[in-house]
């Protein structure tokens, strides 16, 4: 049975017209310069933005020099003869681009299983406001009354110095990063009705209210934290966002692909 899939997934593969086009059916398989893999930040000419962080090796781990580390493993592997290649994983549900539940944090709320599974996909999805934060300043209550966000508006980027200082791009975990502070924080929950606050390195809050910004964000339990998002080179302004993260039962955060459509 898992052979007969097996061998429909190939079939499907060869006859996906991105690939016959370059190798017709029945063809050895193709030459070197067929085998380049393409990645890509952007898609359909500009118009959806993938927003998250590959997982690879240096990527940095909250509190590590180390980065992410090894992560990957073939578990089976076709130079060994097995019939298929099959790769198993292995890290923290906050590395990379990743969403924090409510039980991140609080010990009733885990209890209770408010994990990722029960996240709000109609949160993670809909217009968003991607903005710029003064460079000089971590997020205070100062600066977020300095935004003018108007009421209605229930998804916010900040885009920080991180992503200036390209901090994600940089294995050793830097303390130093900007994020909310507690009055940050708190002057959102107040004033504003967003419910989704993405920010651009580890931690949504700076590291000085490591603590007390997360609890203020997740104690109501309405407002989901996006974490580690890839903000380099794109526009500030509106764009519909698109976040979906692993259905993981009992784990308080996730893994997200998140991407901007214009
Ligand atoms: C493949 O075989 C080699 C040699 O026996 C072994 O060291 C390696 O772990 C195997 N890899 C996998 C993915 O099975
Ligand atoms: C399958 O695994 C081998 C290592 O055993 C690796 O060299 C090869 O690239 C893998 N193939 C694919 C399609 O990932
Ligand atoms: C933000 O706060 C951190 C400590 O959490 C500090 O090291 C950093 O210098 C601050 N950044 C700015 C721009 O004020």
């Amino acid at each position: 049975m898992i052979l007969i899939l097996f061998l429909l997934l190939l079939t499907l593969h060869i006859a996906s017209p991105a690939v016959a086009s370059t190798h017709p059916v029945g063809a050895d398989s193709g030459s070197a310069e067929d085998l380049v893999v393409v990645r890509r930040e952007e898609y359909d000419g500009g118009r959806i933005i993938d927003i998250t962080h590959a997982y690879h090796e240096d990527l940095p781990m909250g509190g590590s020099d180390e980065g992410l580390g090894r992560f990957l493993w073939l578990t089976q592997s076709m130079k060994n003869g097995s019939l298929a290649n099959v790769s198993e994983m292995k890290f923290s549900v906050h590395s990379g681009t990743h969403v924090d539940a409510p039980g991140h944090l609080f010990q009733h709320y885990f209890d209770a299983g408010f994990d990722v599974d029960a996240l709000d996909l109609g949160v993670l999805n809909g217009p968003t406001l991607l903005v710029d934060i003064p460079r000089d300043k971590n997020i205070t209550a100062e600066v977020m009354e300095s935004l003018h966000i108007p009421r209605g508006v229930s998804r916010v980027l900040f885009r920080t110095l991180n992503t200036d200082r390209k901090l994600m791009w940089k294995k050793e975990f830097d303390f130093s990063f900007v994020g909310f502070m507690e009055d940050g924080a708190q002057w959102l929950v107040d004033n504003t009705d967003i419910k989704l606050v993405g920010i651009d390195y580890l931690s949504v809050a700076a590291f000085d209210d490591l603590i007390p910004s997360h609890l203020v964000f997740l104690e109501r339990r309405d407002i989901i934290i996006v974490e580690s998002l890839k903000l380099d080179n794109i526009m500030a302004g509106l764009y519909s966002l698109h976040c979906l993260p692993l259905r993981l039962r009992g784990a308080e955060g996730s893994p997200v692909r998140c991407i901007l459509i214009k």
